[in-house]
């Protein structure tokens, strides 16, 4: 299957419009073997044909499964592990402190694919059951891709899935073998809360989340777009909550609303106050 140059601009652009995700010419190998699934499984011949359907807008719901279709979803348990470790050692000590009081931590994954990068923090929680007991740990996973937290919410993982990230004692006690494969208990499941949300659009519950992981996202955004996002994301931040990043990405040079923690490198901290922070990422819509 050829995909001629039009073609991959439309279906890049419908994705881009849908998502900011760009598909740089370098990244236009991946078009055809991305979609090759859904032709077969929509019994539609060729690329043409699928571009003829989406222009006409005759079936809404196919621009749907072809933005998802594109979208990469790679993901594993504690990836990149350090940051992981970094989070236990250097943030929750103090966010625990400051949280005497009402005793509850709240996380966002942004863009959290099948829910691996959430699961991998409630387990980091539920094995540490005495320093925890009595605390609500409320872990929120959301991503454009409603198919991607279907399977999040479910909770169940394939053999080659389940192993990447975790090691035997992690799988077996947070993981009961299905006919399938695996899914995390119902404890751990409990634990983590999925909804679809896209980026482009403002965060949920403003001001609220105490730790924002948001890792190998905003890679292919173009800088104006991950800019805004930055900045609303702090908005969505108290004062003294951390994001997490992944492996390579930063803030420096996207926004002026996060700094990098001089005390835990690789993570970073709001700046100036809630309130600026709020309106300021509104404010730069409104600007353009
Ligand atoms: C490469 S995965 C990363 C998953 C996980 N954060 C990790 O690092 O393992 C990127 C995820 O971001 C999601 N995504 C892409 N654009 C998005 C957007 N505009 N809003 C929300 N999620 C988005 C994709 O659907 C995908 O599941």
């Amino acid at each position: 299957m050829q995909v001629s140059d039009s073609s991959s601009r439309i279906l890049a652009g419908l994705l881009e419009a849908r998502t900011g995700q760009q598909l740089t010419m370098s990244r236009r190998w991946r078009i055809e073997t991305a979609l090759a699934a859904l032709l077969r499984e929509r019994g539609i011949p060729t690329l043409d044909e699928l571009i003829t359907i989406l222009v006409m807008g005759r079936e809404p719901s196919l621009a749907t499964q072809v933005v998802e279709a594109l979208l990469n979803n790679e993901t594993y348990f504690f990836r990149d592990r350090a940051p992981f470790d970094l989070l236990a050692r250097a943030a929750l000590p103090k966010l625990a402190q400051a949280r005497q009081q009402t005793r509850r931590i709240t996380i966002w994954s942004a863009g959290c694919s099948t829910g691996q990068e959430a699961y991998s923090l409630a387990m980091m929680f539920a094995e540490d059951p005495v320093k925890w007991s009595g605390w609500t740990i409320d872990i929120l996973g959301t991503d454009v891709s409603d198919c991607v937290i279907r399977r999040a919410r479910e909770g169940a993982y394939s053999q080659f899935e389940v192993q990447r990230g975790l090691g035997i004692t992690q799988m077996i006690r947070w993981f009961e073998e299905t006919e399938n494969g695996w899914r995390a208990i119902e404890p751990l499941r409990r634990m983590v809360r999925f909804q679809p949300q896209n980026l482009l659009e403002p965060p949920p519950h403003p001001g609220k989340f105490d730790i924002v992981l948001c890792r190998n996202v905003l890679l292919y955004l173009n800088s104006e777009r991950r800019g805004l996002i930055f900045d609303r994301i702090a908005g969505a931040m108290p004062d003294d909550g951390y994001l997490m990043l992944g492996a390579g990405e930063t803030v420096i040079g996207q926004t002026r609303r996060f700094e990098a923690d001089p005390d835990a490198r690789g993570l970073y901290r709001p700046v100036g106050t809630a309130e600026d922070r709020r309106s300021g990422g509104e404010r730069r819509t409104a600007t353009g």
